[in-house]
């Protein structure tokens, strides 16, 4: 079990390189299931929800090679299996992307229902219907779905709300679909128009990219391909705010500003001045009075919830009292109670947040309870005065590639130990 020692107050200054997205490869590593033969996902994140995608996929029968310079390829000529078990789904939710291309692929699909998240609840009916539109016969038997079809058919699926794991599963299975399948209200997160772009790539017939209304024409077969894993967006964002909330100045390579311009244009509404050039996004901090600004979360292009957790800990370092609403998720609150420790004054009513700005954070003892949560203390951490420790930071490093190192990168004062704490 790890954790971080940080010592605040440092000023983040410098370059650093963002990864591959987490949430695109998660998508696209199933997606090569289509296919048989070997693709090749450039710029893949080398963090463990990858690598838990990786041994799910090696159960089914892929081959996988993931070298050091985040190239993944995946040889899925010899498909053994199209059982994803419960101790590899309850890991990670994101496993049920396995359900769409195993079932249009191989007509038949058997994937553990998710289960509990540390917050939620995070259902999957929208998956569920959308490949019942398609024709798939599905059963729930023993916390298993099991999903069946000789040949799934073209259908208009509506989405009573944006999903982007529903938008990704029932558009990988529409691509071998009989015919034509519209998804209207499809999620538009740039991880979904990249996972559009491989299926393209992959011989696929997809219309309105980009847009929340997907045309797919289905065909009868698809080919291994290539494509490159976009930036992480939601691990550029935590880098700017780990910039903002130290009052410094640092550049993020391979940034894309398209992809986060609501964060943007929160950061420069706290008097943080932002800079975008070809493929950069520059933060300059520079002894800035941070100015508390509301946030309210909702789907792309709309403020992440994936950015939440770190707004609330850089509003615990504003001047004034901000209110931050998840229309998303209605209860993605653990890190409150934890930036508490550390000084903030934060009271959560429903779904919002209400921050009382205070003028120095206090370095403590702190533990992670899920992914973005354990962003938003390690950035708290980097402002206090004096030393903070994050707990079961395993949490951090299923959504960031060593984060600790980019960090370190930028002049903050952070390590990683190894501890019997739990
Ligand atoms: C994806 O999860 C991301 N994960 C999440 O990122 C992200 O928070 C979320 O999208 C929202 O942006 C991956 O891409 C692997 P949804 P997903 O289906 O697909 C409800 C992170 O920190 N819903 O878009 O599971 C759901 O309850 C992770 O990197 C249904 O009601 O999210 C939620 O309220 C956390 N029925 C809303 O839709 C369904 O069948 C959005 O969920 C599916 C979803």
């Amino acid at each position: 079990m790890d954790k971080f020692i940080i010592t605040g107050g440092k000023k983040l200054e410098g370059r650093v390189r963002v990864s591959g997205a987490k949430n695109a490869s998660l998508a696209l590593m199933p997606a090569t299931l289509l296919a048989s033969g070997v693709s090749k996902l450039n710029f893949t994140p080398a963090l463990n929800d990858v690598y838990t995608m990786i041994k799910l996929l090696n159960q089914l029968g892929v081959e996988t090679n993931f070298n050091d310079d985040f190239l993944l390829t995946l040889d899925t000529k010899n498909i053994t299996s199209q059982t994803a078990p419960y101790e590899h789904v309850k890991k990670m939710r994101a496993s049920v992307y396995v359900l769409g291309p195993l079932l249009a692929k191989y007509g038949f699909a058997k994937v553990s229902l998710p289960g509990g998240c540390a917050w939620g609840p995070r259902p999957i009916n929208l998956h569920i219907e959308g490949l019942k539109k398609l024709g798939a016969e599905i059963e729930l038997e023993q916390g298993y779905i099991i999903a069946k079809s000789d040949r799934l058919h073209g259908a208009k699926i509506n989405f009573d709300k944006p999903s982007v794991g529903a938008t990704g599963n029932i558009l990988m299975a529409a691509c071998l679909a009989k015919g034509t399948t519209v998804i209207n209200n499809a999620a538009m997160e740039p991880e979904i128009t990249n996972l559009v772009q491989l299926l393209i790539n992959m011989g696929a017939k997809i219309n309105g990219i980009n847009t929340s209304i997907l045309e797919i024409e289905g065909v009868d077969t698809l080919q291994p391909a290539e494509v490159n894993t976009i930036p992480d967006r939601i691990e550029a964002g935590t880098l700017l705010v780990a910039a903002a909330i130290t009052k410094g100045k640092i550049t993020i390579e391979g940034g894309i500003d398209s992809h986060l311009y609501s964060v943007l244009s929160k950061l420069e509404d706290t008097n943080a001045k932002i800079f975008i050039s070809e493929n950069e996004i520059t933060i300059d901090a520079t002894d800035i009075d941070i100015q508390s600004v509301d946030v309210t979360t909702g789907v792309f292009p709309g403020y992440p919830t994936d950015m939440q957790a770190q707004w609330i800990a850089y509003m615990s370092a504003a001047k004034g009292v901000s209110t931050v609403t998840d229309t998303v998720y209605l209860d993605r609150f653990s890190h409150v109670s934890e930036l508490t420790r550390l000084g903030a004054e934060i009271t959560v009513q429903d779904n919002s947040a209400i921050i009382k700005g205070v003028p120095k954070l206090k370095g403590a003892k702190v533990m992670s309870t899920d992914l973005r949560a354990s962003a938003s203390l390690v950035l708290a951490g980097l402002a206090a005065e004096g030393t903070t420790e994050v707990l079961r930071v395993y949490h951090l490093d299923r959504g960031y590639e060593k984060l600790e190192n980019k960090l370190k990168q930028l002049g903050a004062e952070i390590e990683r130990v190894s501890t019997s704490e739990f």
